[in-house]
């Protein structure tokens, strides 16, 4: 699998820690010392998952430059689309003109969905066909205000990529464990932080040992590695075990807090755009989160 662009779209409003600190009982130290988020996207009453999926698939369409006709599958990640249906993966067909004769379709996986949805596609497709992969969330929606142990969490944004099928074979892992005590979402988020904790920790450095190895590299080997933005102690637990310096971690929470399926294609467009990906790089991307799920990819740059 080749990613040939990248595009990504946060809402304009922000929703600093002092301003978090006014709302419930916090405050922007605690916030920062437990998470490392300083500040989150908060979508307005109009925009929506669907018109951040737009605006992030817009960009990626046109930073990949491939006539629309050689897009076969659209794939959205998202546990906040305001309509059960259609998906939001048949709307961006309709919304950016592309062909009828694909597959589009949306899948849950909560933060492993944008993961889940590249080795989807890149099983999927075919030699020269190509696939748009979006993640787009508005956890603002479903983000209950008066729980600080959850509230100062989460942010809106979506991320995207489009991707083509190459010779080389993807590396990659996952792991689904059933549960609905630690993470689970009615009409807000509920979580057991402290357990969700634990997991991510245990699970990410599982996943990104095993890609490793299964990719045929050792740790030393890797160039940048994405995951995930939940909490900056998260990151900082798996370099230390996996003996991975902090600067290979691609780090943006501070400003987007967890955006759930939209963090890792933020956090891979933000690392394009910076400049921090050349050819031949050894990647790897990894989620983890509600399900519980978790998955990891191997790839080298081209
Ligand atoms: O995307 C899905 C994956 N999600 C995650 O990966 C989230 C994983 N969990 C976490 O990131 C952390 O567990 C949290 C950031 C949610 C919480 O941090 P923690 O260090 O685990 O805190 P805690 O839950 O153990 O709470 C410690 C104390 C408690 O007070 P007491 O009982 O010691 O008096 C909490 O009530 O901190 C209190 N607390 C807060 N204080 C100020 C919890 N939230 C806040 C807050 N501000 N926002």
């Amino acid at each position: 699998m080749r990613i040939l662009g990248t595009g990504s779209a946060a809402p304009k409003n922000v929703l600093t820690n002092q301003m978090l600190s006014t709302m419930v009982d916090t405050s922007d130290e605690w916030i920062v010392e437990r998470t490392g988020i300083r500040t989150r996207h908060i979508a307005a009453d109009d925009e929506t998952a669907l018109t951040m999926a737009r605006d992030a698939a817009t960009r990626a369409l046109a930073a990949a430059d491939i006539p629309a006709s050689r897009i076969k599958l659209v794939i959205c990640a998202s546990v906040t689309n305001e309509l059960r249906c259609p998906s939001l993966a048949c709307s961006l067909q309709r919304d950016l003109g592309l062909p009828e004769e694909i597959m589009a379709f949306d899948i849950n996986a909560a933060c492993s969905g944008f993961i889940f949805a590249l080795i989807t596609a890149s099983e999927f497709l075919k030699a020269d066909d190509c696939a748009l992969i979006v993640g787009s969330e508005v956890l603002s929606r479903i983000t209950d205000y008066n729980d600080r142990s959850t509230c100062v969490l989460f942010g809106d944004g979506a991320g995207a990529a489009v991707i083509e099928s190459s010779d080389e074979p993807l590396s990659w892992i996952t792991t689904v464990k059933g549960d609905d005590q630690m993470l689970m979402i009615d009409d807000y988020i509920h979580m057991d932080g402290q357990a969700v904790f634990k997991f991510a920790v245990e699970t990410l450095t599982r996943s990104i040992r095993s890609v490793t190895e299964k990719a045929g590299l050792t740790l030393a080997e890797l160039d940048l590695i994405i995951c995930h933005q939940a909490n900056q102690r998260i990151l900082a637990s798996a370099s230390k075990r996996l003996g991975v310096a902090m600067d290979r971690f691609f780090v943006n929470l501070a400003e987007h807090g967890n955006t759930s399926a939209a963090s890792v294609p933020i956090a891979l467009d933000e690392a394009v755009r910076a400049g921090l990906l050349h050819k031949d790089m050894r990647v790897i991307l990894a989620g983890f989160g509600g399900g519980l799920t978790s998955g990891a990819i191997a790839m080298r740059w081209s």
